[in-house]
């Protein structure tokens, strides 16, 4: 049962993803997934005037044939099954917004998108886009560069109103790809920073030693000898690359909010797109435009850190600064 509220949530975003008259929309869902927002989702989209029909199919990661065609004859789905189907992040020549919608209804309501998010991001990804450089430090001892420009990047505001956009309610940050074996450096994992997909917060600070875009080593107490073993057990040199780089700019998020809830009921992305925030992650560089498949991806957003783009500082200590991006 729904709220009044989360109705008024439902509609405002779906309203901001310009869902309307005449348009078709698929929610789509999988067996054994949560798809408590199936009912809502079509509910509120029949009531922006569209069709709106639902599929569930067997496994959110390989789509069948019919689903697909049904994708790409959309104008628009909810992904209530966070697929990773390569073809879900292919549906820009079919012209279908996407939007995943994951986790539960107070985080939707609490980091609620607004327009001026997609601005806000925008302004970010425009600044990327101008540089050759990004540089990190932080106060745990981070010291790590990379040089811009080879591969693309993405961004996310919480909201899909353009044809082919895929993004997820909620959160908003930006992320680039560094060029090929350029990243060199110091990150250090703070206490209280977020390792995912396991959701945890660090313990004791994790030292990551990166030369020519690879992790060579990792120094620490017994969180560096859990992630060690993690990325070990895949026998695969990939998982050792350093993948997508970024910093957050979500509207009310909140740093301890996987505290409260069993690590399967939240996604976590009040700690991915935590405002202020960099996010470091390791892995793949496909969707950057990169050739690098690897079988693990980690985000590990970091707090309180300085981020450079050339010599212009984009966030000082976590404060965003450029005033085209400050929430
Ligand atoms: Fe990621």
């Amino acid at each position: 049962m729904f709220t009044k509220s989360q109705h008024a949530a439902w509609h405002h975003v779906l309203g901001l993803c310009k869902l309307g008259e005449g348009e078709t929309a698929v929610v789509l869902g999988a067996q054994g997934v949560d798809t408590r927002y199936r009912d809502t989702a079509l509910q509120v989209a029949r009531e922006r005037g569209a069709t709106a029909a639902y599929i569930e199919v067997e496994n959110a990661n390989r789509l069948p044939a019919t689903a697909l065609a049904a994708l790409r004859t959309a104008d628009f789905v909810v992904d209530l099954s966070h697929s990773h189907d390569p073809e879900i992040r292919k549906l820009a020549p079919y012209g279908t917004r996407t939007l995943v919608v994951l986790e539960p209804p107070e985080i939707l309501e609490r980091m609620l998108p607004q327009a001026s998010d997609k601005d806000r991001v925008l302004h970010a990804q425009a600044c990327i886009r101008q540089s050759g450089r990004m540089r990190v430090t932080t106060a745990a001892g981070t010291d790590f560069e990379v040089a811009l420009g080879e591969l693309g990047g993405n961004c996310q505001y919480g909201f899909s109103d353009e044809p082919g956009h895929w993004d997820q309610w909620p959160g908003a940050f930006v992320t680039t790809y560094g060029n090929e074996g350029s990243a060199n450096g110091t990150v250090v994992i703070a206490e209280g920073d977020i390792v995912f997909p396991q959701k945890e917060y660090v313990r004791n600070a994790i030292t990551l030693r990166i030369e020519g875009g690879y992790i060579r080593a990792i120094e620490g107490g017994v969180d560096a000898m859990l992630l060690k073993a993690t990325l070990n057990s895949y026998a695969d040199p990939e998982v050792f690359a350093v993948s997508h780089l970024g910093w957050g700019l979500s509207r009310n998020s909140r740093w301890d909010a996987l505290g409260f809830y069993d690590k399967k009921e939240i996604e976590g992305q009040d700690g991915r797109g935590h405002y202020g925030n960099f996010l470091f992650s390791t892995g793949p560089n496909l969707s950057g435009g990169g050739t690098r498949r690897a079988p693990l991806h980690l985000d590990i957003p970091l707090r309180d850190a300085t981020v450079w783009l050339d010599d212009r500082q984009m966030v000082k200590a976590g404060e965003v600064l450029a005033a085209e991006q400050r929430a």
